[in-house]
């Protein structure tokens, strides 16, 4: 995405985007608000591509639960984001500014992130973006492409993001760690899903729509935030289906 502020525009913003119902989606190769061009300049531009009100609403619905598939063991067939999220907010004042990248449909964790902080959620699709203002304050969430985003330097006191870096292409996120240093104060945190295994590609079909997935190992990871100034807490194997990812915890210094 090295001409992603392109890329932005061309997608357009959706500030008027009423929420979508599963039941209306009626192309199978666009959400709301995306054309088919859109479409082809995301597959190519590697990210959350596809279907994606199908998608957003079969990943999580409105109360958080996911798809038993991806979780089998966790009783609302999701991470357990709760558990994650009481290891970072002990860390926090009440009313610190936090940053979800690739916040989704904003349930669960940027909900759990609002009950104690200023939260900013973005995301890069009209359909998550949509469905987040419709349950929190509209002007806490935009629709925005995480490879461009510009924010002050130290603005947040942690940014948190969760199964979404690893959509962007792998040559595009050790710009994204350095920046989320950037926003960071002295001291803050960075909570956020990686890789485990090293894997590029499509899946044709991920909860009903092509998926674009890149993601280095966890080594790298390591190593990619170290280069950037963060201290790495901790990093944990979060199991998923047959795979899974890494949890990885960092602050900066
Ligand atoms: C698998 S979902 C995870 C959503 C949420 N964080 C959660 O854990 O429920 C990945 C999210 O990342 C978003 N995303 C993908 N590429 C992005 C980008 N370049 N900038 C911002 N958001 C992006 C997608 O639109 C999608 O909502």
């Amino acid at each position: 995405m090295a001409c992603a502020p392109t890329r932005v525009r061309e997608l357009g913003m959706f500030s008027s985007l009423s929420i979508p119902s599963r039941r209306h989606h009626s192309r199978p190769w666009s959400g709301p608000g995306e054309s088919r061009r859109q479409r082809v300049i995301s597959i190519r531009k590697g990210s959350f591509v596809g279907d994606t009100t199908v998608i957003s609403y079969e990943y999580r619905d409105d109360e958080g639960r996911g798809p038993a598939s991806d979780q089998p063991g966790e009783p609302n067939g999701r991470p357990d984001y709760e558990a994650w999220l009481a290891e970072l907010m002990p860390l926090l004042h009440d009313g610190d500014p936090v940053l979800d990248l690739g916040c989704g449909c904003g349930v669960p964790a940027t909900a759990l992130l609002a009950e104690r902080c200023a939260v900013t959620g973005i995301d890069l699709s009209p359909v998550q973006i949509a469905r987040a203002r419709h349950w929190y304050q509209r002007r806490n969430f935009q629709r925005a492409d995480m490879s461009t985003l510009e924010f002050p330097s130290h603005r947040f006191a942690a940014v948190v993001s969760f199964y979404a870096i690893i959509h962007v292409p792998l040559d595009e996120q050790p710009a994204i760690f350095k920046n989320i240093h950037r926003w960071l104060r002295p001291g803050g945190h960075v909570l956020a899903t990686v890789g485990s295994d090293p894997w590029t590609g499509v899946e044709d079909d991920w909860h009903g729509a092509p998926m674009y997935w890149s993601h280095a190992d966890r080594a790298t990871y390591i190593a990619w935030l170290e280069e950037t100034g963060f201290t790495v807490l901790w990093s944990r194997f979060i199991p998923e289906g047959a795979g899974g990812h890494t949890l990885i915890f960092a602050k900066t210094g």
